[in-house]
């Protein structure tokens, strides 16, 4: 088989993850410090795929082009292509024709984490060359995904969220295609929700009589485009992170597996890991509890956070309660004032979600 190239969706608009959205691009949300579509680039690498594809909207793509550069930090050779609008995952497919190029493709969900990789899934690929392989794993709401329902291992039909579900198992954001998607693709009618559904075109395949393969992840998966999945994700992937401690450490005490980045400051304060603190962040007489990133130059004084990310250069002081489960932006501040009248005084996005005990 000739050589795969890679095709990253990093579109979408995100609207399950504002108001970070509003500012940045969902992939670039960092998972223990790294953004997310940096794991999919690294699994692409790590499975052989360099020739990478990018899709991109208008609105976030300058950052992500910023963020990847020309992919050779990565080992990857990457193109960036712009998708005008969000019409779906088949529609960028067909924006990517001119970069596939007649190749087969894997194509990965720049906001999906693969516990294991794509090694595997790309070697079975090439070895029994499908017209498409797709990957499954049981979920607990399968309307929230394309669902497969299977006659042993043989895919039989699929549905894009489907009301009555025939099946648990969803289709996780990893696809490998032979070209034979591109004409299913162009054969498409908007969904109901006014995509182009990769679901679809691949149904089109079994349709034909083509082949179409199916795999059940093993290891864990996560799509990030809630909170919840995203600290779902920073727990699993900070689960299995080894302790590194580098930067200044004065009366501290860390306990499990710790990463703190050089140039962090930790005084007088414990840290209980698994977590990770980012370059030049500053801790001060506090406590970080497990599943805990902290991005670079983020401030923590007298306050207590764990199960959370804390974007580069957030402030924390004087909680006087233990934040946990928590998504801060880009430099968000959450501070204590002295003084009266003794009120919350809140300069907040749209869209921001605040819940005070
Ligand atoms: C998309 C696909 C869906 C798949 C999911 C995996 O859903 O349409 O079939 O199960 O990704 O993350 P979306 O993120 O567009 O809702």
């Amino acid at each position: 088989m000739e050589r795969l190239k890679g095709l990253i969706l990093s579109g979408g608009e995100g609207t399950r993850l504002r108001p970070i959205t509003h500012t940045s691009a969902k992939q670039l949300v960092p998972v223990a410090n790294k953004p997310v579509l940096f794991y999919g680039i690294e699994a692409l690498v790590e499975a052989g795929v360099t020739e990478i594809g990018i899709i991109i909207a208008p609105v976030t793509g300058g950052e992500i082009r910023e963020a990847v550069g020309d992919g050779s930090q990565f080992g990857a050779e990457v193109t960036f292509i712009e998708q005008a609008e969000p019409k779906g995952l088949a529609h960028a497919v067909l924006t990517a024709e001119e970069f596939l190029d007649g190749s087969p493709f894997a194509m990965y969900l720049g906001d999906n984490l693969l516990r294991n990789g794509l090694s595997r899934l790309v070697e079975t690929f090439k070895r029994e060359s499908p017209d498409a392989l797709i990957l499954l794993t049981p979920v607990d709401d399968p309307s929230s995904y394309g669902v497969a329902e299977l006659d042993d291992d043989r895919v039989v039909r699929l549905v894009e969220k489907p009301k009555d579900p025939p099946s648990d198992l969803a289709l996780v954001g990893v696809y490998l295609f032979s070209p034979a998607i591109l004409e299913a693709a162009r054969g498409l009618e908007p969904s109901w929700r006014g995509e182009l559904e990769i679901t679809e075109a691949i149904q089109d395949l079994i349709d034909q009589g083509l082949q179409v393969r199916s795999e059940v992840v093993e290891g864990w998966w996560k799509d990030t485009g809630q909170l919840a999945d995203m600290l779902e994700a920073n727990r699993l992937v900070l689960e299995e992170i080894r302790s590194s401690v580098e930067g200044d450490i004065q009366d501290t005490r860390i306990e499990g597996r710790v990463i703190v980045e050089p140039g962090a400051v930790l005084r007088g304060s414990v840290v209980r890991g698994p977590a990770v603190i980012g370059r030049g962040a500053v801790i001060e007489d506090s406590y970080l509890g497990p599943y805990t990133s902290v991005g670079a130059d983020v401030e923590i004084r007298r306050s207590e956070v764990e199960h959370s990310i804390i974007l580069a250069g957030a402030k924390v002081e004087d909680l006087g309660t233990r934040m946990e489960a928590s998504l801060l932006g880009r430099g968000v501040k959450v501070t204590r004032t002295e003084g009266l009248p003794r009120t919350l005084k809140l300069l907040v996005g749209d869209r921001s979600e605040i819940e005070i005990v």
